[in-house]
């Protein structure tokens, strides 16, 4: 996995959120993951009628992937109507992964900021402090 186009993973997750299933909040989301085999995985949020229970696209993203065996990531993108930032949970989990992932943060226009796990959670908490 060499070169790859940011424009592309924020279109894959444009349209991932086609497929968001989000009845309660109204508020879509698709994320795409990039990881360093080179294949990409897409997530939508999917809510419950147990509020709590719901998902985020990103989070389903990252549990498609290392259920399929990836452990490595180079970037992540996510698309909100609004471009909304990745919550606290899904920075965590993606955090357990690497913090030199890249994040592509768009809105449904295909617009984009940049930024890293690293930079979107200064001073976490990883598997090194468990040793
Ligand atoms: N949501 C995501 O999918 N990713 C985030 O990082 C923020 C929030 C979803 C969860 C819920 O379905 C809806 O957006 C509103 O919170």
């Amino acid at each position: 996995m060499d070169r790859w186009s940011r424009e592309e993973l924020v279109a894959l997750a444009a349209q991932a959120r086609q497929k968001a299933y989000a009845p309660y909040s109204g508020y879509t989301v698709g994320a795409a993951l990039l990881a360093q085999s080179g294949r990409i995985y897409t997530g939508c949020n999917v809510e419950n009628a147990v509020y709590p229970l719901s998902t985020c696209a990103e989070r389903v993203a990252i549990v498609k992937a290392v259920s399929e065996g990836e452990r490595k990531f180079a970037a992540l993108a996510v698309v909100t109507e609004n471009g909304g930032a990745p919550c606290g949970a899904c920075r965590q989990t993606l955090r357990e992964f690497g913090d030199d992932i890249i994040v592509l943060i768009a809105d449904a226009t295909g617009a984009y900021r940049e930024t890293t796990v690293a930079e979107l959670l200064p001073g976490s908490f990883s598997a090194a402090d468990l040793n």
